[in-house]
């Protein structure tokens, strides 16, 4: 049956590039990216986020060293990166938190990553390079940013045009990781 659309294309192609070329985002592309994120599915719709744009050169370059630092190697390519994204945890609706406390389950930070994927994969369908970084120093972040202290900077996404080559995914087997009718393995 034929599909659709090639979306499986778009996730093979999207990949966390750590290179990029000196050259500026568009603003168009940027917006798509933006409004693929704003799409996105939440728990009770309650699309807990905001997206920072950074990209006034200074500022960008403050945030990107909050990205590396310290004993790791990390993130120093974050530097190269034209523009960065910064997505901030808002408080959800009262039904969201209510269903967090009684499920016992982060939904909120599902939706991030969920939003935040969806601005990475259009991202890759622009031919723009992405890569979220969780690794990073919060309170400095918010600091440079003028974010309120009771909310938290969850995700940095890098944006711009890679410079780097294509790689080969690393992921677990499917048969290590999709099981049919029961959590226990077929002998
Ligand atoms: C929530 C989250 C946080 C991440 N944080 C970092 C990070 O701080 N630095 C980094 O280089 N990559 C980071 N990554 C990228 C992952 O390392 C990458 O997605 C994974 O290795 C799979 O590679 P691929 O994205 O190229 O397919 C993060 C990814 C996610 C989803």
């Amino acid at each position: 049956m034929e599909q659709k659309y090639d979306f499986l294309r778009l996730a093979e192609e999207r990949q966390s590039d750590r290179k990029y070329h000196d050259k500026q985002v568009e603003k168009e592309k940027l917006l798509r990216c933006l409004e693929a994120a704003r799409l996105a599915p939440s728990a009770c719709n309650a699309q807990p986020w905001t997206f920072i744009v950074v990209n006034d050169k200074e500022l960008k370059d403050a945030v990107a060293r909050e990205t590396s630092g310290g004993v790791l190697p990390l993130n120093h390519f974050t530097r190269q990166a034209p523009l960065l994204v910064v997505v901030v945890l808002e408080k959800p609706n009262i039904t969201c938190r209510f269903g967090e406390i009684v499920k016992d389950k982060k939904f909120t930070i599902m939706d991030l990553g969920i939003s935040a994927s969806h601005f990475c994969l259009q991202a890759a369908s622009e031919g723009l390079g992405s890569c979220m970084i969780g690794w990073f120093n919060e309170n400095k972040v918010k600091e440079l940013l003028n974010i309120p202290k009771d909310k938290r900077p969850m995700l940095i996404i890098t944006l711009g045009y890679p410079a780097g080559k294509k790689r080969k995914k690393i992921r677990k087997k499917p048969d290590d990781v999709i099981r049919y009718n029961s959590y226990k393995q077929q002998q």
